[in-house]
């Protein structure tokens, strides 16, 4: 193993999106998003390090269980710049989104609950419906409900 930066430390898009089983779109997307970052060639190909390969597996799996993106952007940068990161650093990383985790099995759970009683009664009251405000944090300072209709002058609240 040569310390140099050949082919066996970098990917094209093409391999990158083989092996991580990815679209190239995806990878594009994600690089705009600098989630991933390549160098260019002189031919102006992108180039990326192995490690980036770790690294769209845990922005697919972040994805998949609903992780927003400036969220994964965030727990990405923690990671240390200028090498690659090791196991310890990956495992700082990752338990940094243990509670977030447990917070979003806790409100799906309570979704579940809620979500046939809801279908029956329709009344989206902030104040006191789980579907109309997922996560309760309006529902302590309410003077009262509040109907999510369609023109009504307060937005929908925003998740995530
Ligand atoms: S729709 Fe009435 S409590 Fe959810």
């Amino acid at each position: 193993m040569g310390m140099s930066e050949g082919a066996g430390e970098e990917m094209s898009v093409g391999q990158l999106a083989r092996r991580s089983g990815t679209s190239v779109s995806a990878l594009h997307f994600y690089e705009r998003q600098r989630l991933i970052s390549s160098r260019r060639t002189p031919g102006n190909q992108r180039r990326y390090h192995r490690d980036t390969l770790r690294r769209v597996a845990l922005i697919r799996i972040a994805q998949r269980v609903g992780i927003p993106l400036v969220e994964i952007r965030e727990a990405l940068d923690r990671l240390p710049e200028g090498r690659v990161p090791n196991r310890r650093d990956w495992k700082r990383m990752s338990q940094g989104w243990q509670d977030e985790l447990s917070e979003r099995i806790r409100l799906l759970v309570h979704l579940r609950d809620s979500f046939a009683n809801c279908v029956g009664c329709g009344c989206l009251s902030i104040s006191h419906c789980a579907l109309a405000n997922p996560d309760d944090r309006l529902g302590a300072g309410g003077t009262g409900p509040r109907m999510l209709v369609p023109d009504t002058e307060e937005p929908l609240p925003e998740s995530g």
